[in-house]
């Protein structure tokens, strides 16, 4: 479970100024710290991770700005990003990166327990995702059912996996 332990002031514009109040959650036995970020700091890791080939002018996604999004971060450094979309009791997951060298050491995991965490939270019935064939085998220790909906975009393969969660 994760507990609110109250609001902390970050400051996480490059500038230093612009502080802006945030809720923090913590999840217990968790060495990762999670909290939301603003969208423009999900954009490097995406990149890297997910979208090496493209520019990180090209991560900004229109919808950005309707997303609730989670940074995870170790000893200050942001290791993993994922992006939580609210359609009713319906939660979409998109863009989740754990950066590369970090990857299988329980950082995403961790951010999908307390992404599922804040999604009850909020009401939420059902949290999806459309899981790139390569994770599939990553959502369903985490308890996510494949749909059987596959498709393919951009030259890789896609199935919707989802986890209902009342
Ligand atoms: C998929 C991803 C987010 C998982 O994050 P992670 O921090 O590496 O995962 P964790 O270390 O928390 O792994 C949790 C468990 O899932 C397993 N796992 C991790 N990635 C897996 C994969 N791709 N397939 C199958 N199992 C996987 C781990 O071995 C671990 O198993 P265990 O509990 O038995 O030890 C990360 O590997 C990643 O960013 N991949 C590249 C981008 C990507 O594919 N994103 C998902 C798009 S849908």
């Amino acid at each position: 479970m994760i507990s609110d332990v109250g609001f902390v002031i970050s400051n996480l514009n490059s500038a230093g100024s612009n502080n802006i109040i945030m809720p923090k959650f913590e999840i217990e036995n968790s060495k990762f710290d999670i909290e939301q970020i603003r969208p423009e700091l999900t954009w490097r890791l995406r990149q890297r991770v997910m979208y090496p080939q493209s520019k990180l002018y090209e991560m900004e996604m229109e919808e950005d700005n309707d997303g609730i999004h989670f940074g995870a971060f170790e000893d200050n450094a942001l290791v993993g990003v994922v992006s939580l979309f609210q359609q009713g009791k319906d939660f979409q997951f998109r863009k989740f990166a754990v950066d590369t060298g970090m990857q299988n050491k329980g950082i995403g995991n961790a951010l999908l327990k307390y992404m599922e965490d804040f999604a009850l939270n909020e009401g939420a019935e059902r949290i999806w995702c459309n899981a790139r064939v390569s994770a599939i085998g990553f959502y369903m220790k985490f308890g996510f059912f494949k749909t059987g909906k596959i498709f393919s975009k951009n030259g890789l393969d896609y199935e919707v996996m989802e986890k209902v969660i009342v």
